[in-house]
Order: C-alpha cells, then structure tokens, then sequence
C-alpha cells in the first residue's frame, strides 16, 4: 500500500510536535491508519532554527504556497496561523489543486471557514480541522458524530488553554496575572499575540467554529460578542471564590427565537459544575442535545502534544478514507445566522 504523503507548512509548537508524534508513534499509525504517514515536503519561517529534528530527509521550500503543488504530497497540514495571509494562500491553492487540507488555524476558518469548506466539496476532498478547537480535546469529531442524529439548543464551553491555565493559577497559587500568563506562554500555550488568548479572541475564534457545527450555520466570527481576562484580578477570584464560584472565561452559543446568540465573557461558575474543575491549560465543552442529552467533553486545549495528536487523527482519517459526513464542514448546510445577537 503506497503511504499517505503529508506537506507541512508551519514548524512552530504544533508542527514540530506533528513530525515528533509521526516518529515515535509511527508502528501502531501506520497500523490503525492501514499504510504508513510520511512527511515529504515543509515549509517554514527559518530553516537553521534548532528544532531537534532532522529536516535532511525532507523537500524544503522557502515558498510555503508551492506545497500545493509538491509532486508527491496527497495532503497539506498547515500549522502557520494566521486567519489571512500565507496561510488562506495555501488553504486555496491546495483545495482547487484537489488535495485534501488538515488545518489547526482556528482565525482561518472563523474568518473564512464557509468558503473553505465551499471549496473543498467542490474539489470533492477532506477539509479537516480537529486541532482547531479545543486542541487534544475531539469536539468535532465529537459534536459530528455524537449529535449526529440531535438538534442542539446550546453549546459551551472553556475554549482558551492559556486563560485557563492563568485563571486557575491565579486562583489556586494566588500569583500575578502577568507572571502566570509568563508560564503559560514558556509551555507553549499562548499564541503568537498573545492578546488574542487574553482578550478572548481566540476563544471566540473557536466558538464560532463550534457553532456552526452544532447549529449548521457558517462561522461568523464577527458576530461573538468579546470580553476577555485582562482586567480580572486577584481579589476578584478571591471574592467569587468565597461565594462558591470559580472565574472562568466561558464562550456560549445558543439558538434563541431571534436567532443564534454567541458570546465569550468571563463568567462565575459554581463549584460544583464541571467547568469549575476544568483546571490548567484543560478545555471543556458541553453541548445539550435534545434526544443523546448533555454531552461534556475534555481534555488539554493548547500545547503540542495534545494539539498534534489531533492533527494525526485528522490524518488518520484521511487515510483510511474517513472524511467525515460528508466532510468535516458541509457547506450545503451552512447559512447566515438569522441575527448578529440576542
Ligand atoms: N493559544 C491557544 C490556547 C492555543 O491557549 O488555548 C490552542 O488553540
């Protein structure tokens, strides 16, 4: 069986964490995924950069847009970022090449996920996107296939490892916002602004994607309302905490009778729900459906490890030829949201 030959643009935390799983992991991929997974080709910003890995057995290219056309790639994996720029370049020129796209670029599909995923069932290829929320967490997978047969009145959730991570810290070890988001940012969890994690961008990134999922409509980014953590301190959490609350930066869609409603707002969760133990750099999801019920998952949102893992499932997939229903974001069912907010 010929292996499934993988383009990577994109050698940060989450692309060197791909080409790490791909290696350590390869026996029981290449068994579950029924033939072997190779890197053939990568692109990234410096390629002297000590990364710990041997990019010798590697095509290099300094021109991240030609990995569309690498002769020998089936499917790019783009790890860049960036909801525009080189990263849409390469998401279109891949899709109207034909080869299918496996994408952790949550900005990119809040911004543009419609027409990708217009694209890609046009070319008739997989357009996947697990690692785009909730990293290791497999809430597409998970809400597609899980909900599959449910309509969803409400999905939630914490979307953002990084004011996860630096809410609850600030709680449990009572430390300074600004050195906490430090630490989260040494692990590797922030993004590369990490204004985006703080003043919960990136959660409504992810939430947007999220409820087009869950509600068929296209992901409409613009239309989230956004509060962030920056201005929530220590005596804060100190005083919902003596009231039996956690703070914790929670994004919500929800269908009402005038339309889709998306926010991300810190919120007061109480103690004893699952969220208020949702701790570090984990993400929860919960989504209600009205005949499988509460749906609730987690796991770890942000870092390498987890986020890579997503990615090789995608690819996974991929190979065994498992695209989804019939790809990971149908466009037939996508539409405008009825109303911008509630
Ligand atoms: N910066 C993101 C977070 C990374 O902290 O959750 C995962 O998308």
């Amino acid at each position: 069986v010929e292996p499934l030959r993988i383009a990577l643009a994109g050698l940060g935390t989450v692309g060197g964490g791909v080409v790490r799983l791909l290696d350590t992991n390869r026996d029981l991929i290449e068994r579950r995924a029924g033939r072997a997974i190779e890197i053939v080709a990568v692109s990234a910003r410096d390629r002297t950069k000590d990364r710990g890995i041997d990019l010798s057995r590697f095509d290099w290219t300094d021109d991240t847009s030609a990995l569309a056309h690498h002769p020998r790639a089936d499917v790019v994996v783009e790890l860049i970022g960036g909801s525009d720029g080189p990263a849409l370049t390469l998401a279109r020129a891949t899709l109207s090449a034909g080869k299918a796209f496996v994408t952790a670029n949550k900005a990119m599909l809040a911004h543009h996920g419609l027409e990708l995923a217009q694209a890609a069932e046009a070319s008739g290829v997989a357009l996947k996107f697990e690692a785009a929320v909730a990293g290791g967490v497999p809430v597409v997978k998970g809400l597609r296939e899980g909900a599959a047969a449910n309509a969803i009145d409400r999905v939630y959730g914490i979307l953002n490892g990084t004011c996860n991570f630096t809410l609850s810290k600030m709680e449990a070890e009572n430390r300074d916002f600004a050195e906490v988001l430090a630490e989260a940012q040494a692990l590797g969890f922030a993004e590369a602004d990490p204004s985006f994690d703080i003043d919960g961008i990136d959660a409504a990134h992810k939430l947007s994607i999220l409820a087009s999922l869950a509600f068929g409509t296209q992901p409409a980014f613009g239309d989230v309302a956004i509060t962030g953590i920056r201005h929530v301190l220590g005596a804060d959490i100190a005083e919902a905490a003596a009231l039996g609350y956690r703070v914790r930066l929670v994004g919500v869609a929800e269908a009402g009778a005038s339309g889709l409603f998306q926010r991300v707002h810190p919120h007061l969760v109480p103690i004893d729900h699952p969220l208020a133990h949702t701790t570090g750099s984990l993400n929860a999801v919960v989504a209600d459906g009205n005949f499988v019920g509460r749906l609730f998952f987690q796991g770890r949102g942000a870092g390498d490890g987890p986020t890579a893992s997503a990615v090789v499932a995608d690819l996974i997939d991929i190979a065994r030829g498992e695209y989804g229903a019939p790809y990971a974001m149908p466009a037939a069912a996508l539409t405008r949201p009825a109303t911008a907010d509630a």
